[in-house]
């Protein structure tokens, strides 16, 4: 667990950006990080009778899908009941975390994956050439940044009659050299307005789909980070994660009226990202006190490690580029490939070892997962219950 980088890490340098302006290395250890850190069950006919029921309410199913809803184990010829396919959704498949989670479960052929992705040319692509097999995947559109296709995926999806078994709210954006705020459809600063507006609404609205499945195990995972936690090292690299009062967040995050930070500060992208992360994480934690006990569902977060070859780093300086993995890989030894990261994150959705609900999970040196601390704000009680109630209403749910 180590601190031992924190000595290599600079706090923060600057490097010229392509000759023009100077982007600062501040965040180059933020996702860094070894600064520390089937169920088996009986397969009944309810899930069909639900889909046909549903499909009868509801008309013609209309969706964009790549391949056929999620098949069942038929009985064997013993007359032994099999689990049928786990359906779950991935948002932000396209790439990275998201797609190689998205392979790491369809190549177990116990999981059907709807990748719930923005680029749905992209999306096939990448799943082509990550060669997950058509039957173990459909591509389904959603933007994050828009509330009004939040809403139209809900109900794409439900008119498509799949289950749904587990959802992984993945996709991020991280705009760390942005001089100016950028906002979404309904005009909130985008980072807090992709990563966790457009995931609370799509995570309000699927609660009930997670709640009718009759998988063994439903969960709901928020992919959190290391960076939004001041309890570590890359946490503490400014500029540092804090919500405030959550001033700039009641206002709309608009930039006009209001301050584009949940915090009512001066816009800085890379804090808004990691302001983002912690909301990430507060949601999950007051979905678990609202919701755990009356439905069962397991509500987890996770810190995947630092997975410094992603897309998420793409609007950062060349230089930062080519750096931060090496510097990951060989100096902090924070580095995980995406690979690996994808395993992890398909553990969280599968393992029948990781049902406890609440948890955050991180993984040791040696790929063992365990049950990691969130900083004081990520883990506040009372700054989760305002989160949930200014965002509701950002949503329109309230
Ligand atoms: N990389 C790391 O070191 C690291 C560390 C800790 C946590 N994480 C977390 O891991 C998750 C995945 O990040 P990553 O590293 O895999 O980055 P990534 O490769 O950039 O993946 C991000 C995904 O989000 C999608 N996305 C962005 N905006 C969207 C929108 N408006 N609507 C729908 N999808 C959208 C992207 O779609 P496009 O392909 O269309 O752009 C992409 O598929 C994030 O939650 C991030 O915070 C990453």
């Amino acid at each position: 667990m180590a601190l031992q980088a924190a000595a290599l890490v600079p706090s923060a340098f600057t490097i010229p950006k392509e000759g023009k302006s100077s982007a600062s290395f501040k965040d180059s250890s933020l996702f860094g990080v070894s600064f520390s850190e089937h169920v088996k069950a009986d397969f009944n006919s309810s899930a069909l009778r639900c889909k046909r029921e549903y499909n009868q309410r509801n008309g013609a199913v209309r969706a964009q899908t790549t391949a056929s809803a999620p098949s069942v184990t038929r009985a064997s010829p013993e007359g032994k009941k099999t689990l049928r396919k786990g359906s779950v959704i991935v948002t932000g498949a396209s790439s990275g975390l998201g797609l190689a989670t998205a392979k790491a479960l369809a190549e177990t052929g116990k999981w059907h994956v709807i990748m719930a992705c923005r680029d749905f040319l992209k999306a096939e692509r990448a799943a082509k050439s990550a060669g997950i097999t058509k039957e173990n995947y459909t591509i389904m559109h959603l933007d994050l940044a828009s509330l009004d296709s939040v809403r139209q995926f809900v109900d794409n999806f439900r008119r498509s009659g799949q289950p749904l078994d587990v959802l992984v709210c993945n996709a991020a954006v991280y705009l760390p050299t942005a001089k100016e705020p950028t906002f979404t459809a309904e005009g909130f600063e985008l980072s807090v307005g992709t990563n966790h507006l457009g995931h609370f609404l799509l995570s309000r609205l699927l609660l009930e789909d997670l709640n009718k499945s009759d998988y063994p195990s439903r969960r709901h995972i928020i992919v959190g980070s290391i960076t939004g936690n001041t309890n570590t090292l890359a946490g503490n690299v400014p500029p540092k994660a804090n919500l405030g009062d959550l001033r700039g967040l009641a206002g709309g995050l608009n930039g006009l009226n209001s301050s584009a930070m949940i915090d009512g500060g001066d816009f800085d992208g890379a804090k808004a990202y990691k302001d983002s992360k912690v909301c990430n994480m507060l949601t999950m934690q007051e979905f678990h006190r609202r919701y755990h006990e009356d439905t069962g569902i397991t509500f987890a977060s996770l810190y995947p490690g630092c997975i410094a070859t992603t897309g998420l780093f793409r609007e950062h300086i060349p230089l930062f580029r080519l750096l931060f993995p090496p510097f990951q890989k060989y100096i902090t030894k924070g580095f995980v490939s995406e690979e690996e990261a994808g395993k992890r994150l398909a553990q969280v959705v599968s393992e029948p070892s990781l049902t406890k609900s609440g948890v955050y999970w991180s993984w040791n040196k040696d790929s063992a997962s365990f049950e990691n601390q969130l900083s004081q704000e990520a883990s506040d009680v009372e700054k989760a219950r305002k989160v949930w109630d200014v965002s509701e209403k950002l949503v329109g749910l309230a």
